[in-house]
């Protein structure tokens, strides 16, 4: 079973696709975390933010170092930032596609994969078994990371991580590449008024009732 997890930054996706593969005991791919940790080895590398020579980005994706994509300090805004610049560019998605394909068709647990992103429903797996779309409001998106932020000891303020939700959300939209987008099979959740469990248990309850077995 391959279960497709797209949505915002902050929309709650990242909990759930977690929480449904311990349920199940499939595999995770964070693959937002793959964008991130390109844009983090070119700001190492001492890449200029405004301006991203697209060689050197497709570069950094193609010789990218796994172990980057568990650090923390992958998880800050900056680096969450240029991850957005970094994956409008084409051929740098064209480079982490095959890898996140090859996850999905055989995760370690030999049972199942459960990938988030923007553009797993879409793109990279337009045939899961099953393919959520998850969102929020802007408002209590930008909230729910500032608080995500702080407890991560960052310092950060509300209005920052506004304004820079509100670019990113329009960096990932607006692309033409591989744009955030539902998937025109996939069930939408919102989850401005919902609470993690909440989301889980709705999740679990289309999880059963595609694939029954499974529970
Ligand atoms: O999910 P995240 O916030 O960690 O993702 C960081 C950025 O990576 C996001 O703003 C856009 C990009 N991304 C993408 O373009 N496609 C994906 N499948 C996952 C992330």
């Amino acid at each position: 079973m391959i279960i497709a997890i797209d949505g915002s930054a902050a929309s709650g996706k990242g909990t759930l696709a977690k929480r449904v593969a311990a349920e199940f005991g499939y595999d995770y791919l964070d693959t937002g975390a793959l964008y991130r940790a390109v844009a983090f080895s070119l700001l190492n590398a001492g890449a200029n933010s405004n301006k991203i020579d697209e060689k050197q980005a497709v570069n950094a994706a193609s010789t990218l170092n796994l172990l980057l994509t568990q650090t923390a300090e992958i998880r800050t805004d900056k680096v969450a930032a240029l991850a957005s610049i970094v994956a409008a560019i084409g051929p740098v998605r064209a480079e982490l596609l095959s890898l996140q394909r090859a996850f999905a068709a055989a995760p370690p647990s030999g049972r199942g994969a459960v990938l988030d992103g923007r553009d797993i429903g879409t793109i990279v797996l337009p045939n899961a078994d099953l393919k959520f779309f998850i969102d929020a409001d802007l408002d209590i998106r930008a909230k729910r990371r500032t608080k995500e932020l702080l407890q991560a000891e960052q310092s950060v303020m509300f209005r920052d991580v506004l304004a820079e939700m509100t670019a990113r959300d329009d960096r990932d939209r607006t692309r033409l590449v591989a744009p955030l987008k539902a998937a025109d099979d996939a069930i939408t959740i919102d989850t401005s008024k919902m609470d993690a469990s909440e989301v889980l248990a709705l999740a679990l309850s289309h999880i059963n009732r595609v694939c029954p077995s499974e529970q």
